[in-house]
């Protein structure tokens, strides 16, 4: 069979380049301690990893000023909680998209039971968004709309959202613009300020290369989010409230310094390749994905067919349930993908998939056309297989 295929990067960069996993090893080897706590050598060169870290982070995204308003969080589920929570209260409104993952759709839910309001945009099944619903959902209020939160791109579609349109017309109104950046954070340029962008949640495991158990909240100038977490943070111990300065206001507890240095190398890495040159071709993959797969009888492509956007191409095979098609995939081709609802019901109800769920590939830095040939073999024989056994 060889090697297995890694089509999964959707989910998790379980593929790394070797810079980062060597970074961890010599943080959990040669430094071990942790930023922001004690003042011995080792502390002090995990806060420098820490410095750097951030100030890569803010390289990468076009962030201005202080790189210390970037709180590192577990993940961008975490981030995107920090957000929520710390800036909507009961009274206050708060509008969305149908792309989004659960890590908005349930803490505003569960935000809705405090007295938030929410309102989610229609959407549609080419991932478009209809600006002028965008605008009147600012006007139809009875309460001032508070935030907007845009998931970047759509982790089952693959598609990206007019992130800087959707920015100007909350901004026209007033709101704050939360920007879910799990999907596109090292995959798609960045620019904090030019797209308009007030907080902007990210994950370090996926496009940024990095291990699991890092992320970060970039909050602009200006702007005070409540802590989520309250605890440690090495300074400021007299105060019985968490600090006013960022980012410790925010990082509460003893911090992920391996991931910290597995980040920093991932996002180094980047810097160097290139987003734009590692996107282009991260889309001729995904041309080549969706012109190979279009070819196999009994396959429906529920993605948007444009080759843009991420590197996702979700699809359903006739006659067959997407969990049997991933299991099948894997077991006997050695194919590695996602199957389900990815965190994303409402996506997939857009897509007619809700109720069957589907199977998503998705490219990522070290996938080759050689992947993508004996993926959609692969796939094409499984389909087969079904189809004469029916
Ligand atoms: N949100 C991640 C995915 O789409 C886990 O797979």
């Amino acid at each position: 069979m060889g090697r297995p295929i890694y089509l999964d990067y959707a989910a998790t960069s379980a593929i790394r380049p070797d810079v980062v996993v060597e970074a961890v090893n010599d943080y959990l080897r040669g430094v071990g301690a942790t930023p922001g706590r004690s003042g011995h050598r080792w502390a002090v060169e995990a806060a420098r990893v820490a410095f750097q870290c951030r100030r890569a982070l803010a390289g990468l995204f076009g962030i201005p000023g202080d790189p210390g308003r970037i709180a590192f969080q577990q993940n961008a589920t975490h981030a995107l909680n920090t957000a929520l929570w710390g800036t909507l209260t009961s009274g206050d409104t708060v509008v969305r998209t149908r792309y989004d993952h659960n890590a908005v759709r349930r803490p505003i839910a569960a935000l809705r039971r405090t007295g938030v309001r929410e309102v989610v945009l229609g959407g549609q099944p080419d991932g478009a968004v209809d600006l002028d619903e965008l605008a009147e959902a600012f006007g139809s209020g009875g309460n001032e709309v508070r935030l907007l939160v845009v998931t970047h791109a759509s982790n089952v579609l693959g598609s990206v959202l007019p992130l800087a349109e959707m920015s100007e017309i909350a901004h026209d109104h007033g709101a704050l613009v939360l920007v879910d950046a799990a999907q596109t954070a090292g995959i798609l340029p960045i620019d904090a300020v030019g797209q308009g962008i007030d907080m902007l949640a990210f994950t370090g495991h996926k496009g940024l290369l990095g291990p699991q158990g890092i992320g970060g909240l970039w909050i602009r100038e200006g702007l005070e989010v409540s802590p989520l977490l309250r605890g440690g943070t090495g300074g400021h111990s007299e105060l019985e409230e968490m600090p006013d300065i960022m980012p410790d206001r925010l990082e509460a507890g003893t911090q992920n310094g391996a991931g910290m240095a597995g980040l920093l190398a991932g996002v180094e890495w980047l810097l160097a390749e290139g987003v734009e040159s590692l996107h282009s071709r991260e889309m001729r993959l995904k041309t080549m994905l969706l012109e190979r797969l279009s070819e196999i009888a009994g396959i429906h492509i529920h993605s948007p067919p444009a080759p843009d956007g991420v590197g996702i191409v979700t699809i359903t095979c006739a006659g067959l349930n997407a969990a049997e098609l991933a299991h099948s995939l894997d077991l006997d081709y050695g194919i590695l993908t996602r199957a389900g609802l990815h965190c994303a019901p409402e996506a997939h109800a857009l897509l007619g998939t809700l109720e069957t769920g589907a199977l998503r590939l998705s490219v990522g830095w070290a996938t080759n056309e050689d992947d993508i040939e004996r993926a959609t073999a692969g796939v094409a024989a499984v389909c087969k297989t079904r189809a004469e056994e029916r």
